[in-house]
Parts: C-alpha cells; sequence; structure tokens
C-alpha cells in the first residue's frame, strides 16, 4: 500500500471549508464522502466491509464470527470548523497500522478490525458518539430518531435519506459479543505529551460529562420603543447563565462552555423572545459537574424571573467517568510494549469511552503540538503520526498474535 503520507491526503479534501476547517456533520453529504471513503480503502485492501444496524461501518481482517476480535478506529466526522485530526487520525491510522502488520508479515490469529463510529461529534443532532450509544444500549433508539438538527430534519429522515434504515437502530450485543477488545488511536486534545516530551501516550481517564439545553422564553418587541421595563428580553438571563457558568467552573474547578446559541426572531433591531443556549460541562467529578449544572440552572432561573423569562432545562446527554485500566485484562504488558508512555487523563469524550462500559477499551494519543483541537489549529507532525501508527500496529499484533 501507499505512504501514510498519501493515505492522508486521500481524505484530507472532504468537507474541509476554504478557511482550512471541516464540516463532516453526520449523514450530509460530506460525511457520505467519509463513509465511501472508508469503504474504498477497506476494499482497496481486501477488508469486507459490513454496515451495522446503527451506521458504523466495520471492516474485517478475518472471520468476524471467530469472535475475540480485535478492534480499533476512531469517527470521520467533525465539530462546525474542526481541525483535520480529531477522528480521521484514528481511521487513517488503523488502516496504516494493518498495512504495517502485512509489511511485517504479521498473521493475525483473532480477527482484526476497524471500525468508523457514526455522529460522534453530535455536531448535528446534538447528543455525541451516537453510533457507539446505540450499539452498546446507552442511548434509545426511539429518542435517537426522534433528534433534530436545527432544520428540523430528524435523525431517523437523515439516516433513511443515506439509505441506512433507522428502524434497525438499537443495541447491538450479537456484533459486540465478537469484539475482545478495542483501541482508538486518537489525536491528543491539549499539550499533555508536549509537556512531557512524548509523541504517544495512552489514555487514563475521561472525565465525567454532559450537555443541557437551556430555553428562555421571552417576548420579541421594538428595540426602539420598548420601555426598558416593560421588556420580557430572552436575551439577558441567556447572558447571565452563560456568566453564571464561567465564574461557577472556576470557583468548582470545572470546564463550562456555552458555545452554541440560536436566537429567535435574531433581528438587531428586534429584542429577542426566545434564545436556546447548549451548557457542555465536564470535570473530574461528577458531583462536581452536577453541582454546577444545578447552580447554574438556579442562576438561570433567578435572571429569568427578574426579567420576565420563562427558563425551562433539558439534559441532552450524559457520560459518566471513564476509568481506563491500561494495564489489565488483554492490556496487560501493552504499556511495557510500548516502552511505558505517559497515561494522561483527558476531558474530551469518545466512542472508546462508550465502548469502555460494555468491553475492554483502550486508547492511544498522539502529541498535538499545538494543544487546540475542535479548531483548525489542531495538528499532529508527519513523524508523530508515523509514531502513533507503530504504537498501533504494535498493539494490534500484541493483543491479536498471543
Ligand atoms: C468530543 O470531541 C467531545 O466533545 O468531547
Ligand atoms: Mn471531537
Ligand atoms: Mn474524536
Amino acid at each position: 500500500m501507499g505512504s501514510f503520507e498519501d493515505l492522508w491526503r486521500s481524505q484530507a479534501d472532504i468537507g474541509r471549508s476554504d478557511a482550512g476547517g471541516y464540516r463532516r456533520f453526520a449523514w450530509t453529504p460530506a460525511d457520505l464522502e467519509c463513509r465511501a471513503w472508508f469503504t474504498d480503502q477497506a476494499g482497496s485492501r481486501g477488508l469486507a466491509v459490513e454496515p451495522d444496524r446503527n451506521g458504523n461501518l466495520w471492516a474485517w481482517w478475518g472471520d468476524p464470527r471467530a469472535g475475540d476480535a480485535v478492534v480499533t478506529g476512531s469517527h470521520l466526522d467533525s465539530v462546525p470548523d474542526g481541525g483535520g485530526y480529531d477522528g480521521p487520525l484514528g481511521v487513517v491510522s488503523a488502516f496504516a497500522a494493518v498495512d504495517e502488520l502485512r509489511s511485517r508479515g504479521t498473521v493475525p490469529r483473532r480477527p482484526v478490525a476497524v471500525v468508523c463510529f457514526s455522529d460522534e461529534e453530535g455536531a448535528r443532532f446534538g447528543v455525541s458518539c451516537v453510533g457507539s450509544r446505540l450499539a452498546t444500549g446507552v442511548l434509545d433508539p426511539d429518542q435517537a430518531r426522534a433528534l433534530r438538527d436545527l432544520d428540523g430534519t430528524s435523525l431517523a429522515g437523515a439516516m433513511a435519506a443515506a439509505g441506512v434504515d433507522p428502524d434497525r437502530l438499537g443495541p447491538d450485543p450479537r456484533l459486540l459479543d465478537r469484539v475482545g477488545c478495542f483501541v482508538e488511536l486518537h489525536v491528543e486534545q491539549g499539550r499533555g505529551l508536549v509537556n512531557l516530551g512524548a509523541p504517544v501516550g495512552l489514555a487514563g481517564r475521561i472525565w465525567p460529562h454532559g450537555r443541557w439545553r437551556f430555553e428562555f422564553t421571552g417576548r420579541a418587541d421594538h428595540a426602539g420603543t420598548t420601555r426598558l421595563a416593560d421588556r420580557q428580553d430572552a436575551m439577558l438571563p441567556a447572558a447571565a447563565m452563560v456568566l453564571a457558568s464561567r465564574a461557577l467552573a472556576a470557583e468548582l474547578g470545572a470546564h463550562a462552555t456555552v458555545g452554541r446559541l440560536v436566537v429567535e426572531p435574531n433581528g438587531t433591531n428586534a429584542i429577542a423572545s426566545r434564545v436556546r443556549a447548549w451548557l457542555d460541562a465536564r470535570a473530574p467529578e461528577e458531583s462536581t459537574v452536577r453541582r454546577l449544572v444545578e447552580r447554574v440552572g438556579t442562576e438561570a432561573g433567578w435572571a429569568g424571573s427578574e426579567h420576565g423569562v420563562a427558563v425551562r432545562t433539558t439534559e441532552e446527554s450524559w457520560t459518566p467517568v471513564v476509568e481506563f485500566a491500561p494495564d489489565t485484562g488483554p492490556f496487560t504488558g501493552l504499556a511495557e510494549v510500548l516502552g511505558d508512555p505517559p497515561i494522561l487523563p483527558t476531558g474530551a469524550g469518545h466512542d472508546a469511552g462508550i465502548l469502555a462500559g460494555v468491553l475492554p477499551a483502550a486508547m492511544l494519543f498522539v502529541r498535538n503540538p499545538t494543544g487546540v483541537s475542535h479548531s483548525p489549529a489542531e495538528h499532529a507532525e508527519p513523524a508523530d503520526c508515523l509514531a502513533g501508527v507503530r504504537a498501533l500496529a504494535d498493539t494490534l499484533e500484541y493483543l491479536a498474535c498471543r
């Protein structure tokens, strides 16, 4: 097969804007192009592609029915104007690791699969890791089908339009029973490896995190003629909620982000009648996240009362803490094989974290010199990408050949 660079380039223009960021939202043409790319790459390696009932794509090296498979991969969708590495690095490196193993003459004793999970970022329908949550049964299929994007298109409708039957969504124990373990390689989304001077690390722990929708309902009116005292301006408690989130995050040692607002009617000279604001909250401990969200809710409620605005809060998703155990079960001895790389905690969610709830899962991180992610500034140097591929190939060899 070709070089890692050629493989990387073969997908690098899909869904990329002129400004350099990616817009690969689930089930849009860019995502479908990514999925076609995945199928082509698998086909060119003689790997049999089997889409599962939840829209995830599995490319098998060996017979899936043999069981105890060693699976690797990640996702190809992106956040709005995301970087090129979050997700794709794991999928491209997975194919490159298969190539590397074949060039070493490795003959796995267990099936190996490369997987592309659908809708990891949740950028379009609001819930992250949809494919892995559905497969593991932590997302209710009815709830998933009913998710809607901002244009009102349901996830069921978007999947059906892409040729995937939404009636089949749901837990997939038969497929997951065939998986012995999962390893996801991912670009690091911070500066841990930069600071340690290491190209590759292992994941230790994922912070518990969730997403909450705050809905502020006031009354539209004229910006020039409505006395301040007569307004029910939905923007004001929304703004208070944003500032409270930040202040409480600082106080509690958490991360809180409001990166998405939908304002109605969204006119410069009209008072906002409705604002929807999404709070992303994370912390080392679940109790901290819960306390933060409760206190943000209380502050938003007070601000709502002050301005005659109704406030409603809905939890859209919740992900408990994940403790990867990179030196237990099938991974016992792996750290030594990899030269004892650093073990790093992360505040970012991953399909590996969802799968860790039902089967042994691990993650490899590749150094990101900018430390920036969910932005076009996200980066990995070619030499570090190759170090990642070698580490992943060593990992797959260790897991699949013993
Ligand atoms: C996934 O990238 C997340 O939001 O943590
Ligand atoms: Mn991401
Ligand atoms: Mn990711």
